[in-house]
């Protein structure tokens, strides 16, 4: 039943080639246009829609991150992202044009639960995106995207996340579609770009030995940190969850640029930092990210560096260095998120602990 692997969750985490592509399939009509036929909301609603709002808990809430930088790239809507359990203790402003975006792998999170039931008494589309066939989650909601992970049984979400953002992905671009703000040919190129991602996860997958080994000498660690920008946030923000819930360790992610205004005093000798390094773009996401680890190594931080193929900037600084495909910004969760779950499961393993059933945690959160 796991295919050989020790743990449910290692068996999941070897799955993402094949769950990323499933959750991709049929998206795309043969004239080239995405269509997403769960969304029973008209072209004309949506079009309308003037806000997005993304709620959801945990790692679906890291998911919800990364769809805000899409949707507001892609769609030029406002968006935000909101912890359900959140939501509605703060009166938020929903109308009838606001799109409601409520992410669960389980479907039955009450968190996200009660915050849904709050939007739609104010009128608000609810779009659900979930794993769970049949759940309530999707049920009390307007419209749902289906991810297709298969049923995620190890306590720690992993295949579930990664679908997540596929379907976040697709959702923008549906949108972007619909509203006119991006062309069909780019939106095309996008799915080609996603459609490339199950090899390219796999390719991070063959080289996971990298990464066990390297939990090896971290047995024993107090603390870790995790350092992203951009889409790259969200990433270390669920790698450093990852590494609390299996290997019951302090473990903290930041923004790169948020470092100078506090969280660089934590930084002490030989503290070990995992930095999710942007592709190299246009953008200087990449520069400023070196320049936050020359910041922490220059304090005695050691740091262990996610950096595409071919970056030979990052070199100097990188005490370890795993290696990523080449993949744009947006997208580069898909990839990075990967070997941090695999540090997370070996390091846990290492510790003796149960990965599957971390202790404290339970699969669904059916209490508020
Ligand atoms: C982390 C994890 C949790 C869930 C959160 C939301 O590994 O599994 O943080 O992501 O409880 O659960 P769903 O997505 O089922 O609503």
């Amino acid at each position: 039943e796991k295919d050989g692997h020790d743990w449910f969750m290692r068996k999941e985490i070897h799955e993402q080639p094949r769950a990323v592509a499933d959750s991709l399939l049929g998206r795309r009509t043969p004239a080239g246009q995405l269509q997403l036929d769960e969304v029973r909301i008209s072209d004309e609603d949506l079009r309308d829609i003037d806000k997005v709002i993304i709620i959801a808990c945990g790692t679906s809430f890291y998911a919800g991150m990364v769809a805000k930088y899409a949707i507001e790239h892609w769609c030029r809507i406002p968006c935000e992202v909101e912890l359900a359990s959140e939501f509605r203790y703060r009166d938020p402003i929903l109308t009838r044009e606001t799109l409601v975006v409520a992410i669960s792998q389980s479907g039955e999170t009450a968190d996200t639960l009660q915050a849904i039931r709050h939007a739609r008494t104010q009128r608000s589309k609810v779009l659900a995106i979930c794993n769970t066939n049949g759940s309530t989650i999707p049920r009390e909601s307007d419209a749902v995207i289906y991810t297709h992970a298969g049923p995620e049984i190890g306590v720690a979400s992993t295949k579930g996340f990664l679908t997540q953002l596929v379907a976040c992905y697709l959702l923008a671009l549906y949108l972007a579609q619909v509203k006119g703000t991006r062309y069909g040919d780019e939106i095309n190129q996008v799915m080609d770009q996603l459609e490339a991602m199950p090899g390219h996860i796999q390719t991070v997958l063959d080289r996971e030995e990298e990464v066990y080994a390297l939990a090896k000498s971290y047995v024993g660690a107090r603390s870790v940190l995790f350092l992203g920008r951009h889409a790259g946030y969200p990433v270390a923000l669920e790698g450093a969850l990852k590494l609390k819930e299996l290997a019951y360790l302090h473990a903290e992610g930041f923004a790169a640029g948020e470092l100078k205004h506090g969280p660089i005093a934590l930084v002490e000798q030989d503290l070990p930092i995992w930095c999710v390094v942007p592709p190299r773009g246009r953008d200087q996401l990449h520069e400023k990210m070196i320049s936050g680890i020359q910041e922490v190594r220059a304090r005695g931080a050691r740091t262990i560096c996610l950096a595409e193929d071919g970056d030979t900037a990052i070199e100097p600084y990188a005490d370890v260095l795993i290696r990523l495909p080449k993949v744009p910004t947006l997208l580069q969760p898909l990839v990075a998120a990967v070997p941090l779950q695999l540090f997370a499961c070996e390091l846990a393993t290492l510790m003796g602990h149960d990965v599957d059933q971390p202790r404290n945690l339970a699969k669904s959160v059916t209490v508020e």
